[in-house]
């Protein structure tokens, strides 16, 4: 057990999908896996463990922000074995041509958060998704048919507030989203020497006001699981 994960040894498999929201953790467990058990309910931060397509499978939640996000992966890395972590999430739309519901894989994630600054001796670090993840990501959005957008995000600290200049270098930089969570999964992933990757869903858009119903967006968030999935699986 670790302070944050009250797991067996062994009971997280090698391959783990990343939601934020706990819920859908167990959403993507009971609709997804086959044969799923819960393995870790502290602070009803749920996990799951089973199988997809005959390759042993776990799906937790790790919450908002990178400090959550931090917490959860270094321990399922340290403690738990997990060998790659694809999270699956949404993010707000920067790119002027992402509609709502599209898919984004980032490639790459720069951050107003201080942690990789920390990790790193004062410097920016690289942080990147793991190249061969995103070549799976990749070919198994081609053949599934799915149009899946892989560029740059931005890692904000500030779901309220952020500072106006934020939005206009964005663009300038032709970052295509912004979230919270994947510059500090690929740094703690590189760390370890790990693979992590980000696959997201865009559920707003910073510059247009458009709105999706709940249907909507369950039927994109099935699609991106299916992808992470495909993904997770595919021997590289
Ligand atoms: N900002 C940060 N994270 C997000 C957003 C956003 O607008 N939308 C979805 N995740």
């Amino acid at each position: 057990m670790t302070p944050h994960i009250n797991a067996k040894p062994g009971d997280f498999a090698e391959l783990l999908l990343f939601p934020g929201d706990p819920l859908r953790a167990k959403y993507i467990a009971d609709t997804f896996l086959e044969d799923a058990v819960e393995v870790t309910n502290v602070r009803n931060m749920l996990g799951f463990t089973g199988t997809w397509n005959g390759h042993r499978v776990s799906v937790m939640g790790h919450g908002m922000g990178v400090p959550s996000i931090s917490i959860y992966a270094e321990e399922l890395i340290r403690d738990y074995g997990v060998k790659t972590l694809i999270r699956v999430g949404s993010c707000g739309g920067v790119a002027e041509d992402l509609s709502l519901r599209d898919v984004v894989v980032a490639t790459g994630a720069g951050t107003a958060s201080l942690t990789n600054r920390t990790r790193f001796a004062g410097y920016d670090y690289p942080a990147v998704a793991d190249f061969d993840l995103a070549m799976a990501c990749q070919q198994q959005a081609q053949r599934l048919g799915m149009a899946a957008r892989f560029g740059t995000v931005f890692t904000n600290d500030l779901f309220y507030g952020s500072d106006p200049a934020l939005l206009p270098a964005l663009q300038k930089m032709k970052v295509l989203a912004v979230e919270m969570e994947a510059s500090a999964l690929y740094a703690i992933a590189a760390e370890h020497g790990v693979r992590a990757l980000t696959i997201l869903t865009v559920s707003d858009h910073l510059l247009k006001s458009e709105e999706t119903t709940a249907e909507e967006r369950q039927k994109s968030f099935g699609d991106m699981v299916e992808l992470a999935l495909a993904t997770a699986v595919q021997p590289v």
